[in-house]
């Protein structure tokens, strides 16, 4: 068992770049593989969440070239994917089972998606209904949890859907199954979500119209290959963000992070905390927002998350609990309770977390109560879940004592070299390998 060993104190300092973004990363592969021709990938994320995505489409014919960061896709098209001859592993992530989902039921041929126990427990209803109201045949585990099977198709219908949660992977899984529609796939999302899908399909020359809360495909479109240039992901910068705020004596750049408005939850919420952050050389990299992020200690005080900031920030509230416990006064979440259905219950495996480390951290059905103090040390629990185990391994700048975290392996889906980064800029962490 990994475990991350964190001694108390420090301050970190350096100018980094981070690992790729995830989301775009999953995203530059499932296009690419469907587009006609050539695409070339730069800064794609060698986590174990994109590796799975890159295996599958291999395994479904794709020719499929990875050196380091850098990756070539010769694109099949839109209907040149075989069928796979075992299940594709989608190991912990949900950005990639919910995706695939929607591409593959517009498939004409079986196919079976599976994944570790975490992603084995997490809800599949939200994107099995809809996909079966557009004609598909899929089959679930009880509860509609993976493994997935998906019957061969043999033509699937856009609809109008109104999402009743707002969830990037959902919408994103249908505008994929949009592209094998007949007919005009509507989206209509209750609040703003991530929007790389659609910023990335009008990159390979697809028509997607958004207007406000709603997003519309025209279905059988052709998608033309093209060259992606992957940002560094704000949600591991976001970990490093909170270290440099909460340790006394910091100051830290994170080179070339990707700043999309649905993704910057995190640097609002904590200018809102009294954070000292400021954006520089902010440029357009292929249809993303990016810049530099300087990032200095501050004193942070506790705040009422404003909601509308809630899925804009949604990956990122395990590191923002720990800077909530390490401000002056209380932080109150509601509205989050998408966070108990992510790679762990965020709420619940927090809560008991801040507890072993002294914190005053009440959970409620939707979020959290977290009074500021001064966290002590101990043995924390990550239940597997990369996030929350690289958001304690932050709290220990501000610890009094040791701070010890179990099940620590998953940080390489989102974060690979993670403790090596850490303790190159001032975080007094060991990896024991158990
Ligand atoms: C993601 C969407 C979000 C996020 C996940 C990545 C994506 O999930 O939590 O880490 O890439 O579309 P939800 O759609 O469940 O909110």
């Amino acid at each position: 068992m990994t475990q991350f060993i964190c001694r108390p104190g420090g301050k970190v300092n350096g100018s980094i770049r981070v690992p790729g973004d995830k989301s775009i990363s999953h995203r530059s592969i499932i296009l690419s593989s469907i587009a006609e021709g050539t695409s070339h990938v730069s800064g794609f994320l060698q986590g174990e969440d994109s590796l799975n995505t890159i295996k599958a489409f291999q395994q479904m014919g794709v020719s499929i070239e990875r050196d380091q960061d850098q990756v070539r896709v010769c694109g099949v098209g839109l209907h040149g994917l075989e069928k796979p001859g075992a299940d594709l592993d989608m190991g912990n992530s949900g950005t990639a089972m919910r995706l695939l989902l929607g591409l593959l039921a517009g498939q004409a041929f079986d196919s079976r998606l599976s994944g570790d126990s975490s992603l084995s427990s997490r809800p599949m209803r939200r994107v099995i209904d809809p996909l079966q109201a557009m004609g598909a045949t899929i089959e679930s585990e009880s509860g509609g949890r993976a493994p997935l099977q998906i019957k061969a198709s043999s033509g699937l219908t856009a609809i109008e859907y109104d999402m009743p949660v707002a969830s990037a992977q959902v919408k994103s899984c249908l505008l994929l199954a949009g592209l094998y529609a007949s007919g005009e796939t509507i989206v209509r999302e209750p609040a703003p979500t991530r929007d790389h899908s659609e910023r990335m399909l009008r990159a390979f020359g697809c028509e997607v119209i958004s207007n406000d809360s709603e997003i519309r495909l025209p279905g059988k479109q052709v998608l033309l290959a093209c060259d992606i240039e992957v940002p560094a992901d704000i949600s591991s910068a976001a970990f490093l963000m909170v270290a440099a705020s909460i340790a006394a004596d910091s100051e830290i750049t994170l080179r070339h992070v990707g700043i999309n408005p649905t993704r910057t939850g995190i640097i609002d919420i904590l200018k809102l905390m009294g954070a000292d952050i400021e954006l520089l050389n902010q440029r357009d990299i292929g249809g993303e927002p990016v810049a530099d992020i300087s990032v200095r200690s501050a004193e942070l005080a506790g705040i009422d998350i404003p909601s509308h900031l809630v899925p804009l920030a949604i990956d990122e509230f395990p590191v923002l609990f720990i800077a909530a416990a390490c401000a002056d006064g209380t932080t109150r979440l509601s509205g989050a309770e998408e966070l108990r259905v992510k790679e762990s219950d965020r709420i619940q495996v927090m809560a008991d977390g801040l507890t072993v480390l002294g914190i005053d951290a009440q959970s409620r059905d939707d979020g959290i109560v977290i009074q500021g103090g001064e966290p002590g040390g101990g043995v924390i629990e990550s239940h597997g879940d990369h996030r929350i185990a690289m958001a304690f391994s932050i709290a220990s700048l501000r610890a009094t004592k040791e701070i010890r975290i179990n099940e620590c392996a998953n940080v390489n889906t989102s974060f690979p070299g993670f403790a090596e980064l850490a303790h190159q800029i001032g975080i007094k962490i060991k990896v024991n390998a158990g």
